[in-house]
């Protein structure tokens, strides 16, 4: 029954419709959102991109266009023409709901099954499903104001950095693997049977060699591929705004990405971000906020009692102190009447975090109630709460053990507890710029330091005679761009001397030539007079995030993968051919592929 759109031009769009096109007729094409039969009087949404207008189908229409309307179902595709009217009953909460169309004559243009999910504003269905029929769900209006959104973000974005000079250079996909420390995603190659391409983590070597080449000021929208546990705000193939300059520091960095940022909201959003961003070190931001990406929209802040409780007689404070740790506390305002459930589960709550135990002090207006209590005096325990700032009403939860586990512990906790009793301040966008990060992090499991960051950020000059004596200490000129508590985006200034670079490589257990056969290409450029440099890139997913309003990241990535990183409309990742795996010289073992059934 689909019919050709023959000579039919489209005149108007359905969304855009208002009082001052009555009287006129228009041709409009679109959806079949809804449709009543009334009998002699047919209504049915006609929804296009901008949104929906009323169609109505009378007798005056004639005895086919009636035939065809009765026919219509959710999703069909048609073409409407007839005239625009003012509307009877007035529908305030639908934009166009001042007037109607009275159609003339109707073309099905393709019939539609029975949609398996609803294409409405509010959306409840599974999400394996939204993703199977993906084309279904990007139809809603409200999936399709996020894409118009990131489209205009990516736009405003190449304007800006097009105006400050910045020169837009794609770089490989298919290349040799990037060192930004997740797990690669590889690609066999025919021509060399046994060797692998790596996609990206992300442009950085390439970045890095256009600042030699004299690019001066680079840019890329790029895609990025990172085979890692996938969250809420991960992907396993991601977006990053990603730039580089010559002959710039820190600062200069931070100021134009600042002025990005602030061009972004305003255009967008319509809302003012001040610009410059509060700085805050990375020692501060643990020692505040347990983070490194502090949320600071509320308070909460952590604080050290450490030198309060040492020469205490409690094994779990004084071991943690013995062997360098600390012993910590956040007080939940107005907590102290919290009972003893919802304690054990913020118990519960710490360990996952590696803490092994939450003690409380509740501040009662009758006194105080603690589960330390058999083992502290009043007097110290109210001590303690005056210190950590606490009031009558107040609760005051604790920590002990090594920094690294009071931080992550309380940090969580803090997040969790100002979600839970809603004390983070809405409608609001707190920015700020994380700065001289550790250089270094010692990795446990490898017995050995790695790179914080990558292996070309620099040290800190004022660091760099500690390198070898006392590498943990080193900080970086490293920082992070976090808003709301997420790390929107990371960069640094780069080593550029080749002396420092071995330097580095050394401290990262790299002997010269394991450099060489990893990044020799780069180390190879750096010997033809490199440029300062240094550069940013931004999680482009998670800022067209923050501009659409949503916490999930598949919610701004048209095609994104599931959990899994599956992809349930295409059922990628699939099993291929022999005779192709045959071409590339590879077999796959027995248990894997059991392991796969
Ligand atoms: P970094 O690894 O910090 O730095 O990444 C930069 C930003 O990219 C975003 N991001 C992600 N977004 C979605 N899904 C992911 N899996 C994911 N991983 C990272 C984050 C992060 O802040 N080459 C350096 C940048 C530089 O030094 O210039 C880099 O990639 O928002
Ligand atoms: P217990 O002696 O096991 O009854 O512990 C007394 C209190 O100390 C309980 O509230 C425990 O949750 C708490 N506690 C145990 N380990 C720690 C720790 N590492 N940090 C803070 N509190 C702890």
């Amino acid at each position: 029954m689909a019919e050709a759109l023959g000579t039919w031009k489209r005149s108007s769009m359905a969304g855009e419709l208002n009082e001052s096109f009555i009287g006129q007729t228009v041709t409009l094409m679109g959806w079949v959102q809804t449709n009543r039969d009334k009998g002699s009087l047919i209504f049915c949404d006609l929804r296009d991109r901008t949104g929906l207008v009323q169609i109505v189908f009378r007798e005056e229409a004639g005895q086919e266009a009636l035939e065809k309307a009765k026919a219509l179902r959710r999703e069909f595709c048609i073409a409407v023409r007839g005239e625009v009217c003012q509307r009877e009953a007035i529908n305030e909460a639908l934009p166009t709901g001042r007037v109607e169309v009275f159609a003339k004559e109707l073309k099905i243009l393709s019939e539609s099954e029975t949609p398996p999910i609803q294409v409405m504003e509010q959306l409840d269905a599974r999400e394996d499903i939204r993703l199977k029929y993906r084309y279904l769900d990007l139809r809603r209006p409200d999936m399709q104001r996020i894409f118009v959104t990131r489209s205009k973000a990516a736009h405003i974005i190449r304007q800006y950095l097009h105006q400050a000079g910045f020169v837009e250079v794609e770089t490989p996909t298919m290349t040799k693997s990037t060192p930004e420390g997740a797990r690669d995603y590889l690609i066999p190659s025919r021509k060399f049977p046994g060797n692998f391409y790596a996609l990206p983590q992300s442009p950085q070597l390439f970045k890095q060699l256009l600042m030699v080449a004299g690019f001066d000021r680079y840019y890329q929208i790029a895609k990025c591929y990172r085979d890692e546990d996938l969250r809420a705000n991960r992907q396993p193939e991601f977006t990053q705004v990603d730039l580089e300059a010559s002959f710039v520091d820190e600062a200069e960095i931070q100021t134009l990405n600042e002025g990005l940022i602030a061009t972004v909201f305003q255009e967008v959003l319509g809302k003012e971000i001040p610009t410059p961003f509060p700085r805050m070190t990375y020692r501060e931001a643990m020692d505040r906020f347990g983070s490194d990406k502090p949320d600071v929209r509320f308070g909460m802040e952590l604080k050290d009692l450490s030198r309060l409780v040492r020469g205490t007689e409690f094994v779990v404070f004084k071991n943690a102190l013995d062997q360098g740790g600390s012993v910590r506390g956040i007080v939940l305002p107005g907590g102290a009447a919290m009972g003893r459930k919802d304690l054990d589960r913020l118990g519960e709550f710490v360990k996952t975090y590696g803490a092994k135990g939450l003690a409380s002090i509740a501040y009662k207006e009758d006194g105080l109630k603690a589960s330390i209590g058999k083992f502290f005096e009043p007097e110290k325990l109210q001590e303690m709460l005056e210190e950590a700032g606490a009031q009558k009403g107040d609760l005051l939860l604790l920590v002990a053990d090594q920094n690294r586990v009071v931080f992550s512990a309380l940090g969580a906790l803090r997040l969790e507890l100002a979600k839970k009793y809603d004390l983070i301040e809405k409608d609001t966008f707190r920015f700020l710029w994380v700065t001289e990060f550790p250089l270094l992090e010692y990795n446990e499991e490898e017995k050995r330091y790695v790179a914080a960051h990558h292996p070309f950020t620099s040290p800190m000059e004022e660091d760099i005679d500690k390198m070898e004596t006392d590498p943990g200490s080193v900080r970086a000129k490293a920082y992070d761009m976090v808003l709301n508590g997420e790390e929107l985006g990371g960069g640094s200034i780069r080593i550029h001397r080749r002396d420092l670079q071995e330097r580095m490589f050394r401290l990262l257990g790299f002997s010269p030539e394991q450099a060489q056969e990893r990044f020799g290409f780069l180390l190879d450029a750096f010997q033809y007079g490199p440029p300062p440099h240094g550069g940013l890139a931004l999680g482009f997913d998670r800022l067209v995030m923050f501009l659409a309003g949503t916490d999930n990241i598949k919610d701004v990535i048209a095609f994104p993968k599931n959990q899994n990183a599956y992809c349930p409309l295409t059922q990628a990742p699939n099993v291929v051919d022999d005779a192709q795996l045959s071409e590339l010289g590879i077999g796959i073992l027995k248990s894997k592929k059991e392991s796969n059934q």
